[in-house]
């Protein structure tokens, strides 16, 4: 038996403080700060209250205002800092994950500072009587993704020690081809070992991701991945001569009931 309650999953706040995005292929500069500040503003405004919020990857993204070189951690400190700002107006905890616009060390020493700078960022946490897991699928250098052997071990003990709680792995790559065909290229490298091991633990029904920035839902046999649109730009579904579009800002709700999920997904327009 679970209880009821409700979190929230909340993706791709791409945070860069000091600059906005320059949207690739227009003159048109998106302010994610603004973007994610309506985001808060509306979970603020749930009701009921969500339990917790999952922050899902590529929380900040000072590395696409300089594009022509690779940041120093200390580069990325001033936007974690704007994004804690920001999130300190949930209405709730939060658990962060890693995504591939991120930096380990700035990520620990702003979201984690119990860690050390270099601490993997793949941990378990439970709410309700269900199990949750976040991965880190970020690589160094890279806009796919990729989750190592020390996680995979550590993936395999965490599950095959909570056989009997319902469990939600989230994950910022989606580990199976969308039918995007830009953003099939930057997927989870082994996405199919990810699903060869939850196949093994079949209290793992529910995969959530990020990294996409639009609404999907893929069914593989037993286990549903949903993904959740950007609270800034989205990816653009339908081909044409740019990959994104400016909004609308967006982000998941998901109520539990013993075990059982309901999820859709808010616009902010
Ligand atoms: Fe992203
Ligand atoms: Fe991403």
């Amino acid at each position: 038996m679970t209880d009821h309650f409700r979190f929230v999953h909340i993706t791709d706040t791409h945070i860069m403080a000091g600059g906005a995005w320059r949207m690739r292929g227009t003159d048109v500069d998106f302010d994610t700060d603004a973007s994610l500040r309506r985001v808060v503003d509306t979970v603020r405004r749930l009701d009921p209250a969500p339990a917790f919020a999952v922050l899902g990857g590529d929380l900040t993204s000072p590395d696409l205002l300089h594009r022509d070189r690779v940041l120093e951690p200390t580069e990325y400190a001033s936007s974690y800092m704007r994004l804690k700002e920001i999130l300190a107006g949930l209405p709730c905890p939060a658990h962060y994950l890693m995504g591939n616009h991120d930096n380990l060390e700035a990520f620990n020493r702003a979201l984690r500072p119990q860690a050390a700078k270099d601490a993997p960022a793949y941990y378990g946490f439970d709410h309700g009587g269900m199990h949750f897991v976040a991965l880190d699928s970020h690589e160094p250098g890279h806009a796919d993704g990729m989750l190592d052997a020390a996680q995979f071990a550590w993936l395999e003990r965490d599950l095959a020690a909570r056989r009997a709680a319902a469990t939600i792995v989230f994950v910022h790559h989606h580990p199976w081809p969308l039918g995007h065909a830009w953003m099939d290229t930057m997927q989870l490298r082994n996405g199919a070992d990810l699903m060869s091991l939850l196949g093994r633990h079949a209290q793992v029904r529910w995969l959530i991701g990020g990294h996409v920035h639009s609404e999907q839902v893929i069914q593989r046999g037993a286990l549903t991945m949903l993904t959740t649109p950007s609270t800034c730009i989205q990816l653009a579904k339908v081909g044409g001569p740019v990959h994104f579009e400016p909004g609308p800002p967006g982000f998941r709700v998901v109520d539990v009931d013993d075990g059982r999920l309901s999820s859709y997904v808010v616009y902010v327009r």
